[in-house]
């Protein structure tokens, strides 16, 4: 969480500072704040509330070639002023801004700095305080950084500006996500290349345990232990249409409607010439080897890996068990022999998913992660990595990053099967072509959505989504998705569990949206609809070509019976999307969360 930015070089670094926090705001967004290196000194603007607010604090004449910039979500300390970043040393000469949480920062201020009292709550501000501290005591800026960052436990991501040269900013990294972007005549920091897109596309990759010393021409890049690294930039492979909203309201509508070029695309880069499945074969013999597969994710992620679950054991008849990541570690099952373990990441960075992954690597396991973000820390610290090509995904709730990774987790499972010799009776990549066409059309109902949308949770305090089979897996996506933008109080059941208990908060009107698309449940689900709507519930069914009802509110065009989650979750994003929107919520940017959770 929380994303920082930098830049130094010759032309006003409050522009480039403002429109690449601007870009990291899916980061978080209960702070923002910028430093400038001025001439009187270091000038810094910091506001509770998003870039917009922040925007309005800077001093439009403010001016500085040298900056760092940081917008927040809020772990130690509350949304506040005095806990916006940057934060300063107590002589103002150091500023500071701060991605990821130190955990022993309680115990450093023991330790050193009994005679300070810090100005905010924060664990960041004892970073400050002990730099100017070990500088007061002789040491030079550089070593007081670095001797700084090696007292670090946790994760951090670190900009620093010394008032008393504005030729260098120091920037520290480990564990959390750091970018040096490279230009002619300047150097930009960045925690996610989108945000610099605006200056330059070549960036170079910062390993934890490394420090930086920038300046407008050079990037010197060294580790803890004084060694200097060199390294190639690579080239930012987005387009910057892709990161930016273009003519739709919000990212979350444009992420909707990129599904269906996403799964082309996903088709296009797994396919050979020969039409056949194009997949590492170091992951096919990984996945061959295994005897049982432990998937490991997050939120929507999970969801993802649920249907990923029953698409592996019925496609290539391997076992799986799918784990919430932040539980596995206290609740961690007994393990087969030869485990492989399958992390599902949008963003690639979720603390939770890599606090199991470092414990796997250490028993020597191997591990697979499906992302969106081939150079994430998950994507490097697991042995392989299948990639989702879905695109940036700026909104904080996940939608097309969702399917993509249905649809990888289908090429994985027939690709496994085919290595063990299966005879399948489903051609994958036509499949899911298909899939994609269904998509379309999906995306061309969004009236009869929003009506649905208004009809029943526009006014609503809760509601409950049933399904049976792999619709129970889309109900629960679909109950977060609503949840998570519209703060509709929402669960997804399966269809023959609500009457375990949960039917008795069934009042007059409470909606149920009930999902009918798995053939051999239809009448069951269908059933559970009829118990729901005796209690007063108004029911709204969304079933599928060909075990549709008169009555039914909505009917989502046939797909292969495995895939039917890729097409049905598409109603209820956009179910979710105009819940939202009809209760004026922010739909990109829902309170209390940040799309890239990197603490645990
Ligand atoms: C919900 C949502 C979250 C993420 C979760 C895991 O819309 O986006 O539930 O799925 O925080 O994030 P990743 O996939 O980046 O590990």
């Amino acid at each position: 969480m929380c994303g920082i930015v930098g830049y130094i070089g010759t032309n006003d670094a409050k522009e480039v500072l403002l429109k690449g926090l601007e870009k990291l705001e899916y980061r978080g967004y209960d702070s923002a704040g910028i430093a400038l290196v001025a001439k009187e000194g270091i000038e810094v603007f910091k506001e509770k509330g998003r870039i917009a607010t922040l925007r309005s604090v800077v001093d439009e004449k403010a001016a500085g070639t040298v900056g760092i910039g940081h917008t927040r979500w809020a772990t130690h300390g509350e949304p506040s002023r005095i806990n916006a970043h940057p934060h300063q040393s107590k002589t103002e000469r150091f500023t500071l801004v701060h991605n990821g949480v130190i955990e022993n920062y309680e115990q450093l201020s023991r330790e050193y700095l009994t005679d300070v009292k810090p100005a905010s709550d924060t664990d960041t501000e004892i970073i400050v305080l002990l730099i100017e501290k070990f500088v007061g005591e002789g040491q030079s800026v550089e070593s007081a950084f670095s001797h700084t960052l090696s007292l670090l436990k946790g994760s951090y991501a670190i900009a620093l500006l010394d008032g008393e040269n504005s030729e260098i900013i120091y920037v520290g990294k480990s564990k959390s996500p750091l970018l040096i972007g490279v230009g002619d005549g300047f150097n930009v920091i960045a925690s996610d290349a989108m945000a610099m897109l605006q200056v330059t596309k070549q960036f170079l990759e910062i390993m934890d345990e490394e420090y930086v010393i920038l300046s407008r021409d050079h990037v010197v890049i060294k580790t803890l232990n004084g060694e200097t690294r060199t390294r190639e930039p690579f080239i930012a492979e987005y387009d910057a249409s892709d990161i930016e909203k273009g003519t739709y309201p919000h990212y979350m509508l444009k992420e909707i409607d990129e599904q269906p070029f996403v799964i082309r695309n996903i088709i296009q880069q797994y396919q050979n010439e020969d039409g056949t499945i194009r997949l590492d074969d170091d992951i096919r013999d990984a996945m061959k080897q295994s005897d049982r597969i432990y998937v490991i994710a997050a939120g929507t992620s999970y969801h993802a890996g649920l249907v990923g679950k029953q698409l592996i054991e019925k496609i290539a008849k391997r076992p799986v068990e799918v784990h919430i990541a932040s539980e596995f570690l206290y609740n961690m099952p007994l393990l087969s022999e030869n485990p492989l373990f399958i992390f599902i990441s949008q963003s690639g960075e979720t603390a939770d998913l890599r606090g199991v992954l470092v414990e796997v690597k250490k028993h020597g396991y191997q591990a697979l992660t499906i992302t969106n973000v081939p150079g994430s820390t998950l994507s490097r610290e697991a042995d392989f990595t299948l990639h989702t090509f879905a695109g940036p995904e700026i909104a904080v709730a996940s939608t097309k990053a969702y399917t993509a990774q249905m649809a990888v987790f289908t090429l994985l499972a027939v690709d496994t099967a085919n290595a063990q010799g299966i005879e399948l009776d489903f051609d994958p990549l036509q499949e899911l072509g298909i899939v994609a066409n269904a998509m379309e059309v999906l995306t061309d109902q969004k009236e009869k959505l929003e009506k649905i949308a208004r009809h029943y949770l526009a006014v609503s305090r809760n509601a409950f989504f049933i399904g049976r089979a792999a619709d129970y897996y889309v109900c629960l996506e679909g109950a977060l998705k609503l949840k998570e933008i519209s703060y509709i109080q929402a669960e997804g059941f399966a269809g023959g569990e609500l009457k375990h208990g949960t039917i008795a908060l069934i009042e007059d009107g409470t909606p149920v949206i009930a999902l009918a698309t798995q053939e051999h449940v239809n009448l069951s689900i269908r059933g559970n609809v009829k118990e729901v709507a005796a209690r007063g519930a108004s029911p709204c069914i969304i079933s599928m070509e060909g075990m549709n009802e008169e009555t039914d509110a909505f009917v989502i065009p046939a797909v292969h019976e495995f895939l039917t989650p890729l097409v049905s979750v598409l109603p209820l994003q956009l179910i979710a999307y105009y819940a939202a929107l009809h209760r004026d919520c922010d739909v990109d940017k829902p309170r209390n969360l940040a799309k890239s959770v990197t603490v645990e």
